[in-house]
């Protein structure tokens, strides 16, 4: 089944198009759905305690602190998509069977559907609202999911980027087969997967240029 927004691409829309749709999805999903989380924050202070629950748990979310009262058994997908108004990371199979929900904690990758919530105090959690520069330049795994349409609906792309990314710093992404491999756990219904390899493979060494400078 079509996503609504390709079928306004195909139909009498024609200002929304494939790539306005994954700007949207798989980059600039932030900024509007964290706005009710970024504006109680400024920079480099903490965000006020915000949710119901009783388990106090300070995490540090794309690069701004947050103070929450959680539930003990709320799950991190549930906490950023409900909570904070972090929709990027979407709700596939809950089950930890389709790598949807996949974002970094403490730069590894995990299924925030399976991860609680009240497990990441003390942790920097990293969304796919949060890979871009500042200055609004797309990450490169973006880019160039981007440049090799590596998606149809988009529903997986969140997902698809957050583990690719980590599949790079990982060091699996050095060869065709070792992406498919350790790419296996995110799923893509669209079978979009001849994009997502191209993309990987064309991103990979323009990810290691960039954080090899970084960290020199
Ligand atoms: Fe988490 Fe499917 S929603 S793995
Ligand atoms: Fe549709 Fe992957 S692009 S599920």
């Amino acid at each position: 089944m079509s996503h609504p927004s390709l079928q306004n691409a195909a139909g009498p829309l024609p200002a929304v198009n494939r790539r306005m749709f994954l700007m949207t999805t798989a980059a600039g999903a932030g900024a509007a759905a964290s706005a009710g989380a970024s504006a109680a924050a400024e920079a480099g202070s903490a965000a006020p305690n915000s949710g119901t629950g009783s388990q106090e748990t300070r995490v540090t979310i794309n690069g701004r602190r947050h103070e929450l009262k959680l539930e003990p058994r709320a799950s991190l997908l549930d906490v950023l998509r409900e909570q904070l108004g972090l929709t990027g990371a979407k709700k596939g199979c809950d089950h930890g069977q389709c790598g949807a929900c996949t974002v970094h904690v403490d730069g590894r990758r995990v299924a925030s559907c399976l991860t609680l919530a009240v497990k990441t105090d003390g942790c920097a959690v990293t969304t796919i609202e949060g890979i871009e520069s500042p200055d609004g330049t797309l990450h490169p795994m973006q880019q160039a999911f981007l440049d090799h349409d590596a998606l149809q609906c988009g529903y997986c792309t969140p997902g698809q980027i957050m583990a690719a990314i980590a599949c790079v710093r990982e060091g699996h992404a050095t060869s065709d087969a070792q992406i498919r491999e350790y790419m296996s756990g995110n799923i893509c219904r669209c079978g979009a997967y001849t994009g997502i390899l191209e993309a990987i493979r064309e991103a990979a060494p323009r990810m290691r240029r960039m954080e090899g400078s970084r960290h020199a």
